[in-house]
C-alpha cells in the first residue's frame, strides 16, 4: 500500500527550487492586516520533487480508469477519449481565461460557445441550446424548471410528471426537485413503454413524460412517435433524456422525433470522461416554442461581434455561476470538428456493434432478459448463477477486478434481478471485447466448480471487498492519525 504523503516527509525537505524568490517575497505583514494572518503553521508535507511524483504516480495506479484498461460501466460511457482534445483545453488562452474578461478579449471563447450550440443543435434538430448545466442531471432539472415556468405562464396548474420505470433514476428526482410529483410508467414484456399505461395515465394535470432514449434497458423505444403524440394530445412535453446520445448520433434527432427537450451529455459523448464528481455539461436543446424559457445569459452575434445577451423575459434565468464547464465545452467542439459527421456516425455504428458483439457472445453462459438487438448497452442478470450455484452479481462484478478489467454497473436498473449493465463503448477493439468474454466465461467456470473465490474476490486489488453500505452511511475521507488540519 502506497504510504501517505506525510510519511515520506522530512523537516527542510524541498520539491522545487525558486531562484531569487527570497530577495522578491514581501513579508506577510506587508499585504495583510496582521489581524488575519495565520496562527499557527501550515502542516504541509516536506518532500523531494521525486517523491512527490512517485508517490502520485503510484497512486494513480491503484484505482481502475480508462487509460488502464476496459471499462464497462454501463451508463456511464467510461470510452476512451482523444488525448488531442486535453491538450487544446488546456492551451493557456483557454485555461488562463477569466469569465470576468472584457468581452474584446474573449471573443474566440464566445465563438465556441456561440458555434457548438449551434452544432448540438443541428445534431438533436432542436432550434436552441444552452450549455449553462453542469451534469446531465443539471440539465435535467434545468428542463423541469422550463416546463414548470412554461405551464405557469400559461395558467396551468399541472402538477405531475410521467417518469417509466425503466427511465435513469436522475429523471425522477429532477422533476421532484422543482416540486412535481412522479407517476411510474410500465414497461412491457418487450422492455418498452407499455402504451395503454401511458393512456391510462396522461392527462391535462400531467406536465409531460421524460423518456430515457435509448431506456436504461440499452433499447430504442420504438414506439416513441405514438409516445410523443399521446402526451403532446393532452398539452403535455416530452422531455428526452439524451445522456446516451452516442447510440443515436448522426442517425437519430430527438426534434425529429417530436420531442420538446433533450440534454445532452459532454462528457460522455464528446470527449470528457464521465466519474469522478466532475467537471461536467449536460447541455440541453430546445423547440423554437422552449427558447424563451432558456437560462441567460444566452450567447449572440451582433454587429459582427459576440456578446452575452440577458434581455429574455421569459427566461428562468441563471443555473450555474458564469457560462458553463468551458474546458469540458472546448472539448466537446474540439471533438465535434475533429469527426465530422462521417466521424460522428462511425460513434453511433460502433458502440451499437460492439454492444451487439458482447450480447450475443455473453448469452452464452449469462441470461439476458430483453435479449434483442440493443443500442449501446445491454443487460445481462445473475440470476442464474445466484439460483444455481449461489453466486452473486457482486461476486461476479468483484472478481472481474482481479483480471484487471472494471465491473459493469450492477443492480440497475431495477427491473432487472441480478442485473449487470454492460457498456462496451465505441472505443473498444474486438480483441478487448473477446478477452472481456474470456474472463466472464472463466468466472462463470468458476461459479460452478469453485464458488468460495468468487464469493472472497477480489483478491488482487490493492483493497480487498470494502463494506459498501458502512461507506456511504458513515463517510470519512481522513486517512490516518497522521493527517493535522489546520
Ligand atoms: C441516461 C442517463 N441520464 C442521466 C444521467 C445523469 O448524468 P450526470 O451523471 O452527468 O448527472 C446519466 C448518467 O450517466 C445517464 O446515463
Amino acid at each position: 500500500m502506497e504510504p501517505l504523503i506525510f510519511n515520506y516527509s522530512r523537516p527542510g525537505k524541498w520539491g522545487v527550487s525558486l531562484p531569487g524568490s527570497e530577495r522578491q517575497l514581501s513579508r506577510p505583514e506587508d499585504i495583510l492586516p496582521v489581524a488575519y494572518l495565520r496562527q499557527s503553521e501550515l502542516n504541509l508535507p516536506e518532500v523531494s520533487e521525486p517523491e512527490i511524483v512517485r508517490h502520485f504516480t503510484n497512486l494513480s495506479t491503484l484505482n481502475h480508469h480508462v487509460d488502464k484498461d476496459f471499462y464497462p460501466l454501463g451508463s456511464c460511457t467510461m470510452k476512451y477519449n482523444p488525448k488531442i482534445n486535453d491538450r487544446l483545453a488546456s492551451l493557456s488562452g483557454f485555461s488562463n481565461l477569466h469569465p470576468l474578461q472584457p468581452l474584446e478579449t474573449t471573443q474566440g471563447a464566445l465563438q465556441i460557445l456561440f458555434e457548438l450550440e449551434k452544432y448540438l443543435c443541428e445534431i438533436v434538430g432542436m432550434a436552441a441550446a444552452t450549455l449553462q448545466p453542469a451534469a446531465g442531471s443539471h440539465g435535467e432539472l434545468t428542463g423541469v424548471m422550463m416546463m414548470k415556468k412554461y405551464f405557469r405562464e400559461r395558467g396551468e396548474e399541472r402538477r405531475y410528471i410521467l417518469i417509466p420505470d425503466s427511465a435513469h433514476g436522475t429523471n425522477p428526482s429532477s422533476a421532484c426537485s422543482v416540486n412535481f410529483a412522479t407517476i411510474s410508467l410500465k414497461s412491457n414484456a418487450q422492455g418498452c413503454i407499455d402504451l395503454e399505461d401511458l393512456r391510462a395515465k396522461m392527462n391535462k394535470t400531467v406536465a409531460g413524460l421524460m423518456l430515457t432514449n435509448p431506456n436504461t434497458l440499452g433499447l430504442f423505444e420504438e414506439q416513441v412517435e405514438e409516445i410523443i403524440r399521446i402526451v403532446h394530445a393532452e398539452g403535455g412535453l416530452v422531455y428526452m433524456d439524451g445522456a446516451n446520445l452516442n447510440a443515436l448520433i448522426g442517425y437519430a434527432r430527438p426534434g425529429d422525433m417530436g420531442f420538446d427537450i433533450t440534454h445532452i451529455n459532454l462528457h460522455k459523448t464528446f470527449s470528457t470522461p464521465h466519474g469522478g464528481g466532475g467537471p461536467g455539461s449536460g447541455a440541453i436543446a430546445v423547440t423554437r416554442g422552449l427558447e424563451p424559457y432558456l437560462p441567460v445569459p444566452r450567447v449572440v452575434f451582433e454587429n459582427g461581434k459576440y456578446a452575452f445577451k440577458y434581455d429574455y423575459p421569459h427566461s428562468i434565468g441563471k443555473v450555474l455561476g458564469f457560462y458553463g464547464n468551458f474546458g469540458i465545452i472546448v472539448r466537446a467542439y474540439c471533438y465535434i470538428r475533429m469527426l465530422g459527421l462521417d466521424g460522428l456516425k462511425a460513434v453511433a455504428r460502433n458502440a451499437i456493434l460492439n454492444a451487439n458483439y458482447l450480447r450475443t457472445k455473453i448469452s452464452e453462459r449469462f441470461e439476458v432478459p430483453y435479449n434483442r438487438v440493443c443500442m449501446h448497452e445491454f443487460v445481462a442478470s445473475g440470476e442464474k448463477h445466484h439460483r444455481e450455484y449461489g453466486v452473486k452479481t457482486l461476486d461476479i462484478a468483484k472478481r472481474l477486478l482481479d483480471f484487471g478489467m472494471h465491473a459493469p454497473t450492477v443492480y440497475f436498473p431495477l427491473i432487472v434481478k441480478e442485473a449487470l449493465m454492460i457498456e462496451p463503448t465505441e472505443t473498444e477493439s474486438k480483441e478487448t471485447l473477446d478477452r472481456f468474454v474470456e474472463i466472464l466465461f472463466k468466472i462463470d467456470e468458476e461459479a460452478r466448480t469453485n464458488p468460495e473465490i468468487l464469493h472472497s474476490a477480489p483478491h488482487v486489488t490493492p483493497v480487498r471487498r470494502l463494506d459498501e453500505l458502512k461507506a456511504n452511511k458513515d463517510l470519512n475521507v481522513c486517512w490516518g492519525k497522521n493527517v493535522q488540519t489546520n
